[in-house]
């Protein structure tokens, strides 16, 4: 797919943050002054935490260095797929969302109709299933199983249904060339099943956790195989990575939001985040920002009274469509949120509104207007009320809807988040409510009483 602009970066807006841009309710340097020495020392924590490569505690935020190496390999097998018309992608959570998200923005941008139709499949759902099985013609299908763990129900249960189908077309042998598997490289039944059939996979770097994956073969390999030009998307993540090496928050713009996002919590009794993409293509960015940042930093806090809970509760909405439908909410209920508005600069797509003899009168400032124009002006309009309201709010605007600008937005919010779990003090990398629920469901499938 085309990469428009890969040098341009984001365009990242704090002011209204603070109290010059919005008032009261915003941060005063003074607070963020106070905090200069915590923010020290989680930066140089950070950093000691993630030297080593894909080795280190937060390997996470090397991938674009490390990455590159898997490139021909992750390459090579998203070509084999591409021979398909249709790919089932089965992973939930950090397993499905970021390359969900990738795709529903890049391929919304420039659709590539030479490349297979990727078909997410999260919850076990036999309406979907069944409707894609009854669809799709067994040869020209592909499954790609997505699972760190490797046993995660929702996934093995639905790649289980497609082998099955697939190996009462083709027989064993057949059904296995159109399989891929990404998983841990040394545990779980998925590896032991590549390894037993000889079915073609790619690692999970085992200290890369699930919602910090989407830049390992776990995102890569799906979305180089619907075309998505991943070395773009991992130099945005390393241009990103770039702006966020100083332990001044006034030159890293991670660390930066990440303190300013902990004070409108702790200082400012800010206790929701809303973030509210104007482009379509990004809406889905939202749902993988808020698993991102809910089990990152949805953790508790012991002796924090009144708010045991570390983090602020992730909320999506998608401009303009939600004016029409939440707006009238966040206007008038308390003051207990702050935004982040998603825009985009460039548009590659951007139809002309026809104006005629007959609606000019109607009409008259869709003169000369194209749909940008005016996704635009609801935005600026809807981010002035905010202000007005008092309700913080920051702004990023990518340069144009492709890989680097996703790869730089992916990088900065996995930044974000690290840092702000620092803060709180808490372990942003693991999710223990997540794995108990887990293990209560396998419990139900057996008939265990939960008691
Ligand atoms: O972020 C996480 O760790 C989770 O959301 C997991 O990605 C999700 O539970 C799926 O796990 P797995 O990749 O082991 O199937």
């Amino acid at each position: 797919m085309r990469n428009t602009s890969p040098e341009k970066l984001l365009h990242i807006d704090t002011a209204r943050l603070y109290q010059k841009g919005v008032g009261a309710e915003g941060i005063a340097p003074s607070m963020l002054d106070a905090l200069t020495p915590e923010l020290k020392r989680i930066h140089r924590e950070l950093a000691n935490k993630s030297t080593g490569g894909l080795e280190a505690e937060f390997a996470c935020l090397n991938l674009h260095t490390a990455m590159p190496a898997a490139f021909a390999q992750i390459e090579s097998m998203a070509h084999a797929i591409r021979e398909f018309e249709d790919v089932a992608v089965i992973g939930i959570g950090g397993s499905s969302l970021g390359a969900k998200a990738v795709h529903r923005a890049l391929s919304a941008a420039s659709p590539d109709t030479s490349t297979p139709a990727l078909h997410f499949l999260e919850n076990t759902d036999s309406y979907r299933l069944q409707s894609l099985m009854q669809r799709c013609p067994p040869a020209k299908f592909a499954v790609i199983c997505i699972s760190k763990s490797g046993g995660t129900i929702e996934t093995v249960a639905q790649y289980l249904i497609l082998r099955e189908w697939l190996e009462k077309t083709l027989g064993r042998d057949g059904a296995r060339r159109q399989q891929w598997i990404v998983t841990d490289p040394d545990h779980g039944w998925l590896r032991e099943l590549a390894g037993r059939e000889n079915i073609a996979s790619l690692p999970v770097p085992p200290r890369v956790g699930g919602r910090y994956s989407v830049m390992t073969a776990v995102g890569l390999l799906p979305l180089a195989a619907a075309g998505i030009d991943i070395r773009a998307l991992l130099a945005g993540a390393a241009a990103n990575a770039a702006r966020c090496v100083s332990d001044r928050p006034g030159d890293n713009p991670a660390l930066e939001i990440a303190a300013l996002f902990y004070l409108l919590d702790t200082g400012k009794n800010k206790r929701l985040s809303i973030v509210m993409p104007y482009a379509d293509a990004l809406q889905l960015f939202g749902d993988w920002y808020r698993q991102l940042w809910a089990e990152s930093l949805g953790k508790r806090i012991e002796g924090r009274p009144g708010k045991p809970t570390a983090g602020t509760l992730p909320v999506t909405a998608l401009g303009s469509v939600d004016q029409h439908s939440q707006l009238q909410m966040y206007l008038e209920s308390p003051l207990d949120k702050f935004f982040t508005f998603l825009a985009v600069d460039a548009w590659e797509h951007d139809l002309a509104v026809p104006v005629t003899e007959e609606n000019r009168k109607a009409f008259p400032y869709f003169v000369g207007k194209r749909l940008s124009n005016i996704i635009s002006a609801e935005f600026q309009a809807t981010r002035q009320v905010i202000t007005d309201t008092g309700h913080p709010n920051m702004t990023l605007r990518l340069p144009a809807l492709n890989a680097h600008a996703l790869g730089q937005l992916i990088d900065l919010y996995q930044r974000i988040t690290v840092y702000t779990g620092l803060l709180y003090g808490i372990n942003p990398l693991d999710q223990p409510a997540v794995e108990k629920g887990k293990k209560l469901a396998i419990q139900l499938l057996r008939g265990d009483d939960l008691a």
